[in-house]
């Protein structure tokens, strides 16, 4: 019997779908970042897919594997080829993995029809043929011929409405994978019944990104916390200096607007105290402290300051809940790394003392792992957009077309 059962989820799961003897198309998402030579620089999306491949396979299903990588128009390019995500997943689940070579047609039909249980092929990018994007639905019915039922696993692309993610589920019997399931169970339980005090804790370059997240969680959160280039606009919002900062100047209404509303809904709205800031975006760049909220003349800010970072885990130390996206500052060079870093430990911190944390979106996933934290954490979202979209409380289209528990 597989040790893996879902969490309860208002959609139907894969153990309640009949597999055993079987041929099942499993939405996957191997969107993952790839090198210059083609090497996975992060394999955690295929990973993370491992409980639901052995779940099906130990029950008697041969596996039919779709996903996309990259944005390759609509037509095949080999630098978008799904091959070495194949080979990563063969030394992974230490069996042979059939690559198929596209994922519809003639061919793959025959390799389809050949598998025996326990046997997974992978079809070849499904961005190859615009009618994926399009949700086609000759092109869903030719995915869906493939097989005789359906696990939607690829929580990362459930917000866009394409075949492979709104089109299959309305042709086979479907259900929602081990870890989409696991992600809409933590990012549900945070949005409709968290413990409190919940604080968020967003960061990233740009306001204009996280405008309706930021709306969505002031219905929901005690306290947000900013950081990252995002604070550098709602502090010129109010008036302060912010020197050479990256600031969008078209959203200061709009950062104006939801500090007002955070007011109205008593929600307690964190910006940085002081700041750490260079003269040049360079790692070797000399770096200082600013002491207050102002950025002088000349200079640019690329972390929280170590007052700020003291402040937001000292509040973190006491949250129950935390929703956290967006790295503080621009941590992929280590000397402006410290800000981010201290809100990934005060995660860390809290969670064994039974608090719920959730990081959502790829730079504070990264951060999270360089920090080797992420297993310290209640749930790391493989969804960057998805998470966003879910947090914004916006209907996902991979989710709602699967059937309903
Ligand atoms: C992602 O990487 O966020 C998902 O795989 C979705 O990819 P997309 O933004 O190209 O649709």
């Amino acid at each position: 019997m597989p040790a893996i059962s879902p969490p309860r989820i208002s959609k139907r799961t894969l153990d309640a779908l009949a597999v055993q003897g079987k041929r099942i198309l499993v939405r996957v998402d191997y969107n993952v970042p790839l090198d210059g030579q083609g090497v996975i620089t992060d394999d955690t999306r295929i990973r993370e897919t491992l409980p639901t491949l052995n779940f099906l396979l130990e029950k008697g299903a041969a596996l039919i594997l779709c996903a996309h990588l990259g944005r390759p128009k609509g037509r095949p390019d080999t630098d978008y080829s799904l091959q070495p995500v194949a080979k990563r997943l063969e030394s992974l689940l230490r069996k042979n993995v059939q690559m198929a070579p596209d994922c519809i047609g003639e061919k793959v039909q025959d390799l389809a029809r050949a598998l025996k249980p326990g046997d997974l092929l992978l079809l070849e990018n499904l961005r190859f043929h615009a009618e994926e994007e399009a949700n086609d639905p000759a092109f869903a019915k030719a995915l869906a011929s493939l097989a005789e039922g359906f696990v939607q696993d690829a929580f990362g692309a459930v917000h866009r409405a394409h075949a492979s993610t709104a089109g299959v589920p309305s042709i086979l019997p479907s259900a929602a994978g081990l870890l989409l399931a696991k992600e809409i169970y933590y990012l549900s339980k945070v949005l409709e019944n968290p413990e409190r005090p919940f604080i968020a804790v967003l960061g990233g370059s740009k306001v204009s990104d996280k405008i309706e997240v930021i709306e969505s969680l002031l219905n929901k959160v005690n306290a947000l916390l900013i950081g990252g280039a995002m604070a550098y606009t709602f502090l010129k919002a109010q008036g302060l200096e912010m020197g050479n900062s990256r600031v969008e100047q078209d959203k200061l209404d709009v950062a104006k607007s939801l500090l007002k509303k955070a007011q109205d809904k008593h929600v307690q709205f964190f910006l940085p105290q002081d700041h750490l800031i260079v003269e040049q975006i360079d790692a070797k760049a000399p770096s200082k402290n600013t002491g207050d909220s102002n950025i002088p003349a000349g200079w640019t800010g690329v972390d929280i300051g170590p007052q700020t970072a003291k402040t937001y885990s000292t509040l973190l130390s006491k949250a129950k809940t935390v929703v956290w996206n967006g790295p503080m500052g621009i941590f992929e060079m280590p000397p402006f790394a410290a800000g981010t870093l201290a809100i990934a430990q005060a995660l860390a911190d809290i969670t064994p003392r039974g608090a719920i944390t959730i990081v959502g979106g790829g730079d504070s996933v990264a951060a999270v792992q360089q920090a080797h934290l992420a297993d310290k954490l209640s749930h790391i979202s493989t969804g960057g957009g998805a998470s966003l979209e879910f947090l914004e409380g916006k209907t996902l289209p991979g989710i709602a077309a699967l059937p309903d528990a």
